[in-house]
C-alpha cells in the first residue's frame, strides 16, 4: 500500500523524506514524489517507477526548504504514471497533498470542483482533495483541510502544505493509519512506523477523524469539530535493525530463518508458571469465555489461512463451533449471530481494511471481538476488545512467513486456553502438549537446514507454468499457503486443494507439466493422501511431497520428497509451511524477481 511521508526540521528536507520513503518501500508502489516549502513556492519533484529514479531526479535538480511530504503511490484510481504520482496540487500550484486510501466520492467532486472552474491533471481520486482545500481556503490551512475531511467520503489519510500558510503540515485520518514522530526541534509524519526509525521513539498515533497541525516545535491534535485533542506521545521501540537483511539476500529469507527464535520467544513469553499467559491486551474473563458457542475468523489472505488451520483446532481441542470468513466476504454477508459469538481477526500488519471492516461490523452487531495481530498498536489492536500479540517481530517482506507459523502458534494456545475453560481437555494434557510445543523450535531448524535441498529442487520447476499444492484435514490450508506463497511472489498460477476433491475436476489439470506439491506426513488422513497420489502418479503427475522422517513408501510415487521431523498432527502446519516457503523464495528468487517486493501487492492493504 501507498507510504505516506513529512518532515518539518532543520535538515535537508529532500534526503529526510526520500530516507523515509526508502524505508517504505517494502510496503510496495509502482510510482513516488515529493513536495517542498521553498519560499513562495511548491518545489515538486515526482516519477513513475522506484525510489532510484526519483532520488536521480532530486540529484539532477535539486531542492531546499524545512518543509515537505513524499509519498510511495501503489495505485488503486488510475495508471502508475508521473502526472499520477502524488504529491498533487491545486490549480495555483500553492497546496501539495499526499494521500494513503480511496477517496469514494471523487468523481462527484471532481464534476463539482470543474464546474467551479477547476482544472485536473491527472485521472486520479486523490486529485480532487487540493482542489477542494483551495475551494476552502481561506487563509488557515488547518480550518481548510478540516472543512474538506467532512466532504470526503472513503478511507484515507492525507498530509498537506500549502505556501499560503507555511511553517506546516496538517495531517488527517479517516480510516487509513498515520503517525506522527516527535523530534527534537524537528517533527515527522509517516503511514508506518518503519519510516521513523533512526530519528525519534516518540510518537503520537492519529485515531479515526482526527486532523494534526505540526509545526516544527510543535503537535497539536483536534476533532473535525476543531476542538483540540489532549493527546499523550508513546514510547516504541524501533531499532534500525529491523531495516536490515542481517547478511540474506532478502528480508523474505531473514524472516523464513528467524522462525524458529520467534516461537522459542513466544513459548517464553506465553508460557509462564505453568500457564498460558496471553499478553496484557487479552482480557476476557473465564465465564465471558466459558459462554461463548461459536467462533467466526475473519482474515485475509495468508491471515485467513492461518485462522483455517485455527478452525481445526478450536473445533478438535476446545469443541467450539468455529467458521473461517475470508474478510471482504464476512463484512457483506450480514451473518446471524448472537451474543455467545467471538468475532476472531487475524491480521500481520492490524491495518487490512477488509478484515478492519469486519472488526467494525461485529462491533455493530455488539459481538465480542479477539484479534491476533503482528503490530503493537495497530488500528485493529486497537478497535478490538482483546486482543493477542503474536510478536513476530517486523514482517518486512511483502510475502508473510513468520507471521504465519506465528499466528497458528498463538492461535494455538488459545485453543488449549479455551479446552482449559471448558474442560474439554484436563491440565496434565494442556501441560503435555506445551511442553511437546517446547521440541518444535529445534524441529523447525532442522527443515530450514534442508534449505540446499529445497533449493536444488526448485531448480527443477522453474519453468512450470502451473501447481498444484494438495493436503487434507488441518494441512489442506497448508495446502492453500503454499500456493499462495508460490503464485504471488513467482507468478506461477498455483492452486491449493483439498487431496479428497481431486476426483471432482482438478484431476483433469494432471500431466507430467502439472507439478503437484503434497503434504502427506504422518497424519489421521495419511492413507487417504497416499490414494490420491498414487491417482496423481497413475496421470504421470510429478510429486513433490513433504513426508515424516522414515516414510520409505513415499518413494515409490513422489519425485522428489522432503522429509521433516515427526511431530503431532495438529501442529503440523507449522512445520509443513516451512518447505513450502523455501520452495516458493528459491523459485521466484532463480527467476530473477523481487521477491521482498512483489509485482502489483503491498504489505498491508489499507484499502478495500
Ligand atoms: C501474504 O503473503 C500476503 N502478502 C497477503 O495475503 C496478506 O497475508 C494479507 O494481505 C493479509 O495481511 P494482514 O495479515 O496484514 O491482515
Amino acid at each position: 500500500m501507498c507510504g505516506i511521508v513529512g518532515y518539518i526540521g532543520d535538515k535537508d528536507v529532500a534526503s529526510v523524506l526520500l530516507a523515509g520513503l526508502w524505508k517504505l518501500e517494502y510496503r510496495g508502489y509502482d510510482s513516488c514524489g515529493i513536495a517542498v516549502l521553498n519560499g513562495g513556492e511548491i518545489d515538486l519533484r515526482k516519477t513513475t517507477g522506484r525510489l532510484m529514479q526519483l532520488q536521480e531526479l532530486v540529484d539532477k535538480t535539486p531542492i531546499s526548504g524545512n518543509v515537505g511530504i513524499g509519498h510511495t503511490r501503489w495505485a488503486t484510481h488510475g495508471e502508475p504514471t508521473s502526472i499520477n504520482a502524488h504529491p498533487h496540487l491545486d490549480c495555483k500550484s500553492k497546496i501539495a497533498v499526499v494521500h494513503n486510501g480511496i477517496i469514494e466520492n471523487a468523481y462527484v467532486l471532481r464534476e463539482k470542483l470543474i464546474k467551479s472552474m477547476h482544472i485536473f491533471k491527472s485521472n486520479t481520486d486523490t486529485e480532487v482533495i487540493p482542489h477542494l482545500i483551495e475551494e476552502n481556503f481561506q487563509g488557515n490551512l488547518l480550518d481548510a483541510v478540516i472543512k474538506s475531511m467532512k466532504e470526503l467520503e472513503g478511507s484515507f489519510a492525507i498530509a498537506v502544505i500549502s505556501v499560503d500558510d507555511p511553517g506546516k503540515i496538517i495531517a488527517a485520518r479517516k480510516g487509513s493509519p498515520l503517525i506522527i514522530g516527535i523530534g527534537e526541534n524537528e517533527n515527522f509524519i509517516a503511514s508506518d512506523i518503519p519510516a521513523l526509525a533512526g530519528h525519534t521513539k516518540k510518537i503520537i498515533i492519529l485515531e479515526e477523524g482526527q486532523v494534526s497541525l505540526i509545526t516544527q516545535n510543535d503537535v497539536k491534535v483536534y476533532n473535525l469539530d476543531g476542538k483540540e485533542i489532549k493527546k499523550e506521545p508513546e514510547k516504541i521501540d524501533i531499532a534500525m535493525e529491523i531495516l536490515d537483511k542481517k547478511g540474506y539476500p532478502h528480508f523474505m529469507l531473514k524472516e523464513i530463518m528467524e522462525q524458529p527464535d520467534v516461537i522459542r520467544d513466544n513459548i517464553k513469553d506465553k508460557w509462564t508458571n505453568n500457564s498460558i499467559n496471553l499478553g496484557e491486551k487479552f482480557k476476557m474473563s473465564s465465564s465471558e469465555l466459558a459462554s461463548i458457542t461459536r467462533i467466526i475468523i475473519q482474515a485475509c489472505g495468508t491471515s485467513w489461512h492461518a485462522g483455517y488451520v485455527a478452525k481445526y483446532l478450536l473445533e478438535d481441542i476446545a469443541r467450539i463451533h468455529t467458521e473461517i470468513d475470508i474478510s471482504s466476504e464476512f463484512r457483506y454477508r450480514n451473518p446471524v449471530v448472537s451474543g455467545e459469538t467471538l468475532v476472531v481477526a487475524v491480521s500481520q500488519s492490524g491495518e487490512t481494511a477488509d478484515t478492519l471492516a469486519g472488526v467494525r461490523e461485529a462491533k455493530a452487531k455488539f459481538l465480542k471481538i479477539l484479534s491476533f495481530v503482528n503490530v503493537r498498536n495497530s488500528t485493529i489492536a486497537r478497535e478490538s476488545d482483546n486482543a493477542i500479540y503474536i510478536n513476530a517481530g517486523p514482517e518486512i517482506g511483502v510475502a508473510s512467513t513468520k507471521a504465519y507459523t506465528a499466528e497458528i502458534f498463538s492461535l494455538y494456545l488459545f485453543s488449549l486456553y479455551l479446552a482449559r475453560i471448558k474442560w474439554t481437555l484436563g491440565d496434565n494434557i494442556v501441560e503435555k502438549r506445551i511442553n511437546k510445543l517446547k521440541e518444535l523450535p529445534d524441529k523447525m531448524e532442522k527443515v530450514l537446514e534442508k534449505k540446499g535441498e529445497i533449493e536444488k529442487i526448485s531448480e527443477k520447476y522453474l519453468s512450470a507454468k502451473n501447481f498444484l499444492f494438495l493436503g487434507r484435514g488441518i494441512n489442506y490450508p497448508s495446502a492453500l499457503e503454499g500456493a499462495l506463497k508460490l503464485k504471488e511472489i513467482s507468478y506461477i498460477h498455483a492452486t491449493g486443494y483439498p487431496a479428497g476433491e481431486m476426483k471432482h475436476g482438478p484431476i483433469a489439470l494432471i500431466d507430467e507439466n502439472t507439478p503437484v506439491f503434497a503434504v502427506v506426513t504422518n497424519s489421521s488422513v495419511y492413507d487417504k493422501m497416499m490414494s490420491n497420489l498414487e491417482e496423481v502418479k497413475a496421470r504421470k503427475g510429478r510429486i513433490i511431497a513433504i513426508a515424516t522422517e522414515g516414510d520409505e513408501r513415499i518413494k515409490e510415487i513422489a519425485e522428489d520428497v522432503i522429509y521433516i521431523p515427526d511431530v503431532d498432527e495438529e501442529i503440523s502446519p507449522i512445520l509443513t509451511a516451512l518447505p513450502m516457503q523455501l520452495f516458493a523464495y528459491y523459485v521466484a528468487a532463480k527467476k530473477g524477481y523481487d521477491v521482498d517486493k512483489p509485482r502489483n501487492l503491498a504489505k498491508s492493504v489499507t484499502v478495500e
